[in-house]
């Protein structure tokens, strides 16, 4: 008898149907086929199913049985089709009535005595299934959680094979598990009120932070650079339901989930010497890398100089378009990356050329070169570049925290409801988007503001793009100001936003 049973492969952080036929017929040779672009791991998914049958106390009628996962012309990797091939071949071999698994959708993976594993991406399998209608989702007891996040489908998690039988067949009783309606505002758990004096440093991050541009801390070792940056997440706004649905997704596909919505914006932090692959995403089968992870939260790259050249070129397309393709021979895929990158850097290759002090043992030819590392493309991608100084152990104690992340957040937020309503109806939504005409048009400026701007090229000798940059951020700085037109003190707090231009650094 042929049976259908539904379940989902994932296809960047997005699921898509596929169709488990299974066929048993007692008569012929004995045999098991398998067929439909089956990848490695679903093709040693016969051998776990078989013994987990086995194992659970049930008995397959020997006969010819062949496997067909539909549609045939896509890749179907994963261990997910553990479960519903289990019990296919039960409702096959006339052991399970097939209207018992009709309409359901299947995602777990069997251990060989019978237990349900997770496997990853069960949450866009869960959005699939609700999709799709499906009378419900079963799934392993790791995945109940993520699964139950989604509402319009009913999600259960049985711990055997045996209990997930016996439910199907209305023989047992199972409670949907369902996650707490999500609260996307937790206090962020560090606050910017840890940090002592840098009342410049913290002003430019507010300013990043309502605008959504990119930034770069140069400052010598121990300047609280790193400090700075882990509480970036904290003053952005919280997640929306749809981003923390995204983010979580990622994670999910990852394998980087534990329990069910992420809640924060994200902040990662990869290593200078971690490979492209773990930066960008890849591998066989694919996964996300540390950009996606980050999206729609922080990117954080310290010793910005330190990090391969090749992995900072990968960067480009994420910092322009929001999400990275990655192709290898076998698959490509599209994984969502927008992020705020923020990075830190010293200012030379012992770090103290800023620090009075500290002596600096750099030669300028060292300090040449050790600044020609960051390539052009990826400089022009950050809008602000600050000094972050030393500070001394006796100013520090002298010193007060200074704003908190709630009194920075707050006027965060506001800037971004004043973005929000400007570029409502156009495709920009923070001033660091903001392109073409509408730059000129959002950022007119009067002809005393363009004469100082003018100088202000001249002496530091910026490029075109650093004006653009200048006007983007005295933009910001007018919104978080309230202010509807840019004037002189926002274009020269924005110049002064730009210490690697200047030289200072
Ligand atoms: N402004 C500050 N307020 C309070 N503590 C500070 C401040 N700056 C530095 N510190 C302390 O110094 C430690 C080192 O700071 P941090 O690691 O952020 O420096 P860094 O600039 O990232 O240095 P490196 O260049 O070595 O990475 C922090 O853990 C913190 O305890
Ligand atoms: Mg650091
Ligand atoms: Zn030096």
């Amino acid at each position: 008898m042929v049976v259908q049973l539904a379940c989902g492969a994932l296809e960047g952080v997005d699921a898509f149907r596929v169709d488990l036929e299974v066929d048993h017929t007692r008569k012929g040779v004995p045999s098991f086929v398998m067929v439909g672009l089956a990848e490695g791991a679903v093709r040693e998914s016969r051998e776990r199913v078989l013994k987990a049958l086995q194992n659970s106390g049930f008995r397959i009628p020997p006969g010819r049985i062949t496997v067909n996962l539909a549609p045939a012309d896509r890749r179907k990797e994963g261990s997910a089709y553990d479960l519903p091939l289990a019990l296919g071949l039960l409702a096959a071999a006339g052991i399970l009535p097939p209207e018992k698994i009709g309409g359901w959708f299947f995602a777990a993976e069997l251990s060989l005595d019978g237990r349900l594993k997770p496997v990853p991406g069960v949450l866009p399998l869960a959005i699939l299934a609700r999709n799709e209608k499906a009378r419900g989702i079963i799934v392993a007891p790791e995945n109940a959680a993520e699964a139950g996040i989604v509402e319009g489908v009913q999600a259960y998690a049985p711990q055997t094979l045996g209990e997930a039988a016996a439910f199907l067949d209305g023989r047992a009783e199972l409670e949907p598990s369902r996650s707490a309606p999500p609260a996307l505002d937790d206090p962020f758990p560090l606050d910017f009120s840890d940090v002592k004096g840098q009342e410049r440093a913290k002003r430019a991050i507010e300013i990043a932070a309502a605008g959504a541009h990119n930034i770069l801390l140069v400052g010598p070792p121990g300047s609280g650079k790193t400090m700075l940056a882990r509480r970036i997440p904290g003053i952005l706004p919280p997640l929306l339901f749809d981003e923390a649905l995204e983010v979580t997704k990622i994670y999910s596909v990852a394998r980087l989930l534990s329990g069910g919505l992420v809640r924060q914006r994200p902040f990662r932090a990869p290593h200078h010497s971690d490979s492209s692959v773990a930066i960008i995403g890849g591998g066989v089968p694919p996964h996300p890398g540390e950009v996606s992870l980050a999206h729609r939260g922080v990117l954080f790259l310290d010793e910005l100089p330190e990090f391969q050249r090749a992995a900072l070129e990968v960067l480009r397309q994420p910092l322009e378009q929001g999400s990275v393709s990655i192709s290898r021979s076998s698959y490509a895929v599209t994984y969502p990356a927008d992020f705020m990158l923020v990075a830190a850097m010293n200012p030379c290759p012992c770090g103290y050329s800023t620090d009075p002090r500290h002596e600096c043992t750099c030669s300028a030819n060292a300090i040449a070169r050790y600044r020609a590392r960051l390539s052009g493309p990826l400089l022009d991608r950050i809008d602000l570049h600050i000094e972050v100084p030393a500070v001394s152990y006796d100013e520090l104690r002298a010193q007060q925290g200074g704003p908190s992340s709630r009194e920075m957040r707050e006027r965060v937020l506001r800037a971004r409801r004043v973005q929000a309503r400007r570029y409502a109806g156009t495709p920009f939504r923070t001033n660091a988007d903001l392109g073409g005409a509408m730059l000129s048009e959002c950022c007119r400026l009067g002809r005393s503001e363009q004469d100082f701007l003018g100088k202000a090229v001249d002496a530091l000798a910026l490029s075109a793009r650093a004006y653009t940059r200048i006007l983007r951020v005295a933009r910001t700085i007018a919104d978080l100001e309230g202010e509807k037109d840019i004037s002189l003190p926002h274009i020269a707090e924005a110049v002064g936003c730009r210490a690697l231009d200047r030289g200072q650094a």
